[in-house]
């Protein structure tokens, strides 16, 4: 079964070729200098959906007819960039007659990267943009062990990196800085039972006078630092055998080094996907499509949902 997926979320408009293997993976960003601006985000998808599209088929040396089914991200995620990928995948799969799935965005993150590092049973830090979650399957759910009760630290970095002059998004830059700063100052370390609120750090951090490079480090150090605590209560409470960072901000190397060091103490296995794998992408989503359609499971329905939680999902695949 030839499955084709596309993610529509935020900022990545992705097409994706799955069917048993990856055979395709492309994508368009957008860019910006503020935050992400929704309505401007979904026109730069619209924009740029045909010529993804055709890349992707030309890498899978496939036409649009030879698609067995269609998956699009149903959310979480922003409105009109939801619709852009909702629209395309029901149209394409109506007009050749053939199934199409909705899937929860957050699930295809984990789902791809246990494909692609053959975890079995991971603890798993989704840390992404808008999303910060640990998370363990219990019960054919995801369990929500520890989550964000503000903002995603993707945003955290995001916003502190727009005060401090960095373009969107400013986690790549963020990371090059940090690597250069020497002397670590305390800022807020926010941790409140098993959940984390990045909130006051980022507004401290971004009326602070510290030198960039070392704010930088600072910031990484203390967010991070505040990830690695929830992430290790969690593992010594499932007593999981395996430790996933997913997500955009998983693509950072000081935050993966920081956890596979705690794994490593409990004598956990560490894994983090490979860097296509954790940005948003079409692959994720095509290859959850992919197991969903396998296992015969349909979600109720396929209106967008925004607000989407990853443990409202039963997982029967
Ligand atoms: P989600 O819907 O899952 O929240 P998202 O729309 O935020 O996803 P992702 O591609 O999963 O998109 O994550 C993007 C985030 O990852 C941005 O906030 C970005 O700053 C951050 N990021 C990317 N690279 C790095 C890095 N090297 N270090 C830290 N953060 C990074
Ligand atoms: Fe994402």
């Amino acid at each position: 079964m030839i499955c084709l997926g596309i993610e529509s979320t935020a900022h990545t408009f992705g097409v994706g070729v799955f069917d048993g293997k990856a055979r395709a993976n492309e994508k368009a960003v957008y860019r910006t200098m503020g935050g992400i601006h929704p309505r401007e985000a979904s026109q730069f998808m619209c924009t740029h959906a045909a010529e993804v599209a055709e890349a992707a088929l030309e890498k899978a040396g496939i036409g649009l007819g030879d698609v067995d089914a269609f998956a699009f991200a149903q959310g979480p995620g922003l409105g009109p960039c939801l619709r852009v990928g909702a629209a395309v995948g029901q149209a394409l799969a109506g007009y050749y007659g053939k199934p199409v799935v909705g899937v929860n965005h957050c699930v295809a993150h984990i789902d791809v990267g246990k494909w692609n590092r053959k975890a079995r049973d991971p603890l798993v830090a989704y840390v992404s943009g808008a999303n910060t979650q640990i998370l363990g399957l219990n019960g054919g759910r995801y369990r929500v062990y520890g989550e964000t009760l503000d903002i995603g630290m993707g945003n955290a970095l995001d916003v502190f990196g727009r005060s401090i002059g960095l373009e969107f998004p400013a986690g790549p830059a963020i990371e090059k800085l940090a690597a250069k700063g020497k002397k670590f100052h305390f800022l807020p370390y926010s941790v409140k039972g098993m959940d984390l609120a990045f909130a006051g750090l980022v507004t401290a951090a971004s009326k602070s006078k510290i030198p960039r490079a070392d704010l930088c480090h600072s910031f990484q150090e203390t967010v991070f630092a505040m990830l690695v605590e929830v992430s290790e209560r969690a593992l010594a409470h499932t007593k999981k055998e395996e430790l996933m960072l997913v997500g955009g901000v998983a693509q950072n190397k000081r935050l993966g080094a920081m956890l596979s060091q705690m794994a490593e103490e409990h004598g956990a296995k560490f894994f983090v996907p490979e860097n296509q794998y954790n940005a948003d992408n079409g692959l994720m989503i095509a290859l959850t499509g992919w197991k969903m359609l396998r296992a015969k499971v349909r979600q109720g329905g396929l209106k967008t949902n925004q607000k989407w939680r990853t443990d409202e999902v039963a997982i029967a695949w």
